[in-house]
């Protein structure tokens, strides 16, 4: 369970930092206004949910039924209300908002575009059109594979608009990953595009999207292209269609499709400990509700913000953060393509300097990176319109939340660490800016509405607060993962089979201090946290044995100062194990492999031949000891109960 030296560092971490007094009488909410939220909550749970969405969702239909727990725990909220999530993105906006500038884009190399809400709708009608001439309807699987560039955005509140269900495959997954995820989803049609520009060179995602549909994908109907960089790639003229052929000529009118609010709005495929990736299924009504509170109540988002989530919409943060929930606001949202580093260290900061960003949401591994290039660079802007800062995706270390806090907000910004999963589809426990004092380290308290304990191994909740244990949600909440997609019994089981259909078991150990502060410890399972990247052992682990000279692999995250973890594999070959230059060569190969089987994000950083794994004599991986050889500690637990003691030498590198 909890890693001791990281509850150790955590428990020793004493400072706290109010809100400020300025901050709080702006807010949207004020300790008084968010305890009345949590008493009402207390009162009736059920309740709050469904006023919150009756006052601020769009619907056509309203609901009479707030919660159906008659098949728990498959919860269904607002089960008879109809709704369109683009409608409630876009049409309600058009009035008050419609001159508005919804989306600012800056590419990597420098070409910017800005869509207003009225452009925006056009743009999202014309291209619904355009699925529909397809003959993509509701209920339809449509996969996108794009890079951070409005059309992604404008491709899924397209298929939201036409009741089709959107799966996003990260771009910097490969060709391979892809075809699993679209035969998954069996999806018709695909959205992609020629490439799109990140650190300098150009990610070749028509490539890869036909490497995929070599290899199967046979649902796919239509390939709709988009021209990013212009580059030359592969056509097939009786399959692909080029975005500015298709959708320009369509009308800019699409009357939006009412779904059911429990109508599929999205499919995003995420890491288990066990098998192949699982397709998280989020409903229309509650998921757009989670997204929708969960901005004004912790980004405190406001008329005239420019929120800045950076993450890529290949990832869940991308969807609530990006995509829905910013959008749902009548918010102004910052797309960048690119990375941080291009052309140099400041331009995440000139970003912030000159689309006067206000509030910036990033992740622990970008804030280490950035740190990590010297104070100089945000200190060559501007940073004076930023009034809030957010952190997502890991545990953030204290060291970078002090540098977020000093360097960045110039040590008067709140900062918002931000726990939640693809599975929550938004954000669980966070602090409220104006309201809630941070601890660097704890992502602070659960939100309105959000029922969250620890318990230990038996189910039992811990309330003594040096205890580490399992981070459950005790009651069903609107954004929550309605199924896996296929598979319902691999959902009971993986969120719920641990303590009886009970608890959803968030796959977190936490500890709650005195105060009722969370501190995330990290994941229980065998899910890997790299550069805030979600990755199974047991996926990169079969990406390893499909190479013909591998036998066996074990995979461990270790430490690493900037990704959080890193990967580590422990492989065993089919003959001789490889040394010196065979062994070099083998470690490149294999790297490249794991690359092209899942993309470059999973390549292992360090990869160590041996005979064979430690196995218990049930013929079990001791994987507790080959973190500790990862991690490069003296062993000092006892290993002889192993089958092969010897071997843990060899692993260690020592032989
Ligand atoms: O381990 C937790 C970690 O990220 C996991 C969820 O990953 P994913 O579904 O990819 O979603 C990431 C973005 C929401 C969690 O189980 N995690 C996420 N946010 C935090 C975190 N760990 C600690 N603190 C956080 N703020």
């Amino acid at each position: 369970m909890a890693d001791n030296k990281n509850l150790q560092s955590v428990l020793t971490e004493t400072r706290v930092f109010p809100p400020q007094p300025g901050f709080i009488e702006k807010a949207r909410l004020n300790s008084d206004r968010l305890a009345a939220l949590h008493a009402a909550a207390a009162a009736d749970h059920v309740g709050f949910w469904a006023d919150l969405a009756k006052k601020e969702l769009g619907w056509q239909t309203p609901f009479t039924t707030a919660l159906d727990d008659s098949q728990a725990p498959n919860y269904a909220w607002f089960t008879d209300g109809k709704l369109n999530a683009s409608a409630n993105c876009l049409d309600r906006h058009l009035d008050a908002r419609g001159d508005k500038i919804a989306i600012r884009f800056e590419g990597e190399p420098g070409d910017l575009k800005n869509y207003t809400y009225r452009e925006l709708h056009a743009e999202v009608c014309r291209t619904a059109n355009a699925l529909k001439s397809f003959g993509v309807g509701k209920g339809d699987r449509v996969v996108i594979y794009m890079p951070m560039v409005p059309e992604a955005v404008i491709a899924m509140q397209a298929c939201a608009r036409i009741g089709a269900i959107h799966s996003i495959v990260f771009g910097g997954f490969s060709s391979s990953s892809l075809k699993d995820r679209i035969e998954g989803a069996g999806a018709k049609l695909l959205i992609t595009a020629d490439g799109g520009h990140r650190a300098g060179h150009i990610v070749e995602l028509k490539k890869a999207a036909d490497e995929a549909l070599a290899q199967g994908c046979d649902t796919i109907e239509k390939v709709l292209v988009l021209k990013r960089t212009g580059h030359d790639v592969g056509f097939d003229a009786t399959r692909d269609v080029w975005w500015h052929e298709a959708v320009a000529a369509q009308p800019a009118r699409c009357e939006p499709e009412w779904v059911e609010s429990e109508h599929p709005l999205f499919l995003l495929y995420t890491s288990g400990s066990t098998g192949k990736p699982k397709g998280i299924q989020h409903s229309t009504g509650g998921y757009l509700l989670g997204a929708t509170m969960s901005c004004q109540w912790v980004f405190d988002l406001r008329d005239d913000d420019v929120f800045w989530c950076t993450a890529d919409v290949g990832w869940i943060t991308g969807h609530s953060y990006v995509a829905y929930g910013p959008l749902a606001n009548g918010a102004t949202i910052l797309m960048y393509e690119g990375a941080p580093t291009v052309p140099d260290a400041g331009r995440f900061w000139k970003i912030c300097q000159e689309h006067g960003v206000t509030i910036f949401y990033t992740a622990p591994t970008a804030i280490r990176a950035l740190m990590k290039l010297g104070d100089d660079w945000p200190k060559q802007y501007d940073l004076s319109k930023l009034r809030l800062l957010g952190s997502v995706g890991e545990p953030i270390n204290p060291e970078a939340w002090m540098w977020f806090h000093t360097v960045i907000g110039k040590e008067k910004l709140p900062i918002v660490d931000t726990w939640w999963q693809t599975e929550t589809g938004a954000i669980m426990i966070a602090p409220i800016p104006g309201a809630v004092p941070a601890k660097p380290g704890s992502c602070t308290k659960p939100l309105p509405g959000i029922a969250v304990e620890v318990v230990d191994e038996a189910g039992e909740i811990l309330t003594s607060p040096d205890a580490g244990g399992y981070l459950v949600v005790t009651k069903p909440w609107p954004s929550m993962l309605r199924t896996v997609w296929g598979d319902n019994e691999r959902y009971i089981k993986t969120y719920w089979g641990q303590f009886n259909n009970k608890y959803y078991v968030a796959g977190d150990s936490t500890h709650r201090d005195a105060d009722g502060y969370y501190w995330i410890l990290g994941r229980v399972d065998d899910v890997l946290n790299v550069s805030g990247h979600r990755l199974g052992t047991m996926e990169i682990e079969s990406a390893l044995v499909s190479h013909p000279q591998v036998a066996e692999a074990a995979v461990v995250g270790r430490p690493h100062e900037v990704k959080g973890e890193s990967v580590f594999a422990f492989v065993i070959c089919r003959g001789d194990r490889p040394i010196g230059a065979a062994a070099e060569k083998l470690t490149k190969e294999l790297r490249e492999h794991v690359g092209r089987e899942i993309g470059a994000l999973a390549k292992p950083d360090e990869i160590r031949f041996a005979d064979n794994l430690p196995k218990t004599r049930s013929g079990k991986i001791m994987r507790r000891l080959l973190r500790s050889i990862a991690k490069g500690e003296e062993i000092t637990q006892d290993i002889s109960t192993l089958e092969n003691p010897g071997i843990v030498a060899q692993l260690a590198g020592k032989e």
